[in-house]
């Protein structure tokens, strides 16, 4: 089970200052010190934390491969093609939004020539989506790679039911309810994800997942066989706060595979 870890709230830290550290860029080595299998990072139309500079300086410097998540954007497309990455990962985005809210809609006429697109370039694409079959199908109609699978409402059912997240003004309202409801909507959507998995690997299609991962709630989503690498963010670089990256990230890879 690889881990790719997403780095994008260290420049989330720089941009709070509107200053020139912490480089995102040298977590890409400490990462690789630690057992890190891959950098993501997500160029977003606002710009909010990874800036194009540090693209170009991930890409042209990292000893891991890098995989860009990005919107359907043809600014974003032009920008990511013209620095190739090994792969990029399509994703929904609203300017509002806090974080990337639900999987990618499938049915946006342009993503086929935008799959097509990078595939020109040699980058390999894949698309983050619910993990439900008919999405996955569309997912390989579309002629991706492969599917990261939105592991996020999993995680949110896991915080309201183990934290005190659910009387939290932050919680969504529908998990502000009894705790045998939330062990119920917890086991459908870890069995959701684990169907989908299996399904997408029966088309041949490489298996990620990610989102809202942390290290409560990390094993039930390693142990799912056909999954080959999460993506990870948040959680890690919080914690590296306390502890420091490196250790951060030894901690997640070694949950992840015991
Ligand atoms: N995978 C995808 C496609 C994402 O958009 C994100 C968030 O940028 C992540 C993984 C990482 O999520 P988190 O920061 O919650 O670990």
């Amino acid at each position: 089970m690889k881990l790719g870890l997403n780095i994008d709230h260290i420049a989330t830290l720089r941009e709070a200052r509107k200053i020139n550290y912490p480089d995102p860029l040298e977590a890409v080595f400490i990462a690789q010190n630690a057992g890190a299998s891959q950098i993501t990072i997500h160029l977003r139309e606002d710009r909010r934390h990874i800036q194009d500079d540090d693209v170009k300086k991930i890409i042209a410097s990292s000893p891991l491969p890098v995989n860009i998540e990005c919107a359907c954007n043809e600014e974003i497309v032009e920008i990511i093609c013209s620095q190739r990455p090994h792969k990029i990962t399509l994703v929904p985005e609203k300017r509002e939004e806090i974080t990337t809210e639900g999987g990618l809609n499938l049915d946006n006429p342009k993503l086929k020539d935008i799959v097509k697109e990078f595939q020109k370039c040699q980058i390999a694409a894949n698309v983050f989506i619910q993990p439900l079959k008919e999405t996955i199908a569309k997912a390989k109609e579309l002629g991706v790679s492969g599917v990261e699978l939105h592991t996020g409402e999993y995680a949110n059912i896991h915080l309201a039911l183990y934290t005190n997240f659910g009387a939290d003004k932050n919680a969504p309202k529908e998990l502000k309810i009894p705790r045998n409801q939330l062990e119920f909507l917890l086991e459908n959507s870890i069995k959701e994800i684990v169907k989908g998995a299996y399904f997408a690997e029966e088309l041949l299609l490489d298996v990620f997942a990610g989102h809202g991962l942390n290290y409560a709630n990390v094993q039930r989503i390693a142990k799912i066989p056909p999954i080959a690498e999460l993506n990870i963010g948040h959680s890690i670089i919080s914690r590296a706060v306390f502890v420091g990256l490196e250790r951060a990230v030894q901690d997640m890879i070694k949950l992840m595979r015991a």
